[in-house]
């Protein structure tokens, strides 16, 4: 069955017709060539596919398109203004917690859902919010100081910055 869809990616609207069984990981990869966005196992397991649907950072393997109808999705593209990386992009480099890549997306946008909350976390409370991710190459530790680095600063109930 068919499905017309609108909604908004990186702050653009979308009209789109889709198959009613489409996940929106396949919208975003295959339809709007996205590519940041990964598939890893596409059941659920690994948070590669992550992305923000109204602020909240979801696995899109298992969301499907006409869910998205009326909401707002961002991606890893979205994520840089006027050229600039985020806040929590530039941690990720700063901090050495990138190595083949394939999982960053994901842990990158969780990590700025984290960071819109407004305050600090402990080390176990980043491994509790970073649990549905995995990474096969860094041993996880650069990534939490990454998390850590880039909720720095935020102050509860002022809303993070992409600066
Ligand atoms: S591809 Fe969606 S959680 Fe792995
Ligand atoms: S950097 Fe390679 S899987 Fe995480």
């Amino acid at each position: 069955m068919i499905k017309k869809i609108n909604f908004t990616v990186n702050g653009k609207k979308r009209e789109l017709e889709i198959n009613a069984g489409e996940t929106l990981l396949e919208i975003i990869r295959k339809r709007l060539h996205l590519t940041g966005t990964k598939e890893g196992c596409g059941v659920g397991e690994c948070g590669a596919c992550t992305v923000l649907i109204d602020g909240t950072a979801i696995n899109s393997c298992l969301y499907l398109g006409v869910w998205a109808d009326g909401r707002e999705i961002v991606t890893v593209e979205g994520l840089a203004k006027d050229g600039e990386l985020s806040k929590v992009q530039k941690a990720f480099i700063s901090e050495g917690a990138v190595q083949c890549g394939f999982c960053t997306p994901g842990f990158v946008i969780t990590a700025s859902a984290l960071q819109s909350r407004g305050h600090s976390l402990t080390d176990i409370e980043v491994k509790e919010e970073l649990a549905g991710h995995f990474c096969r190459c860094t041993g996880y530790q650069n990534i939490i100081k990454a998390v850590k680095k880039s909720l720095e600063n935020e102050t509860a109930g002022t809303g993070g910055d992409h600066t």
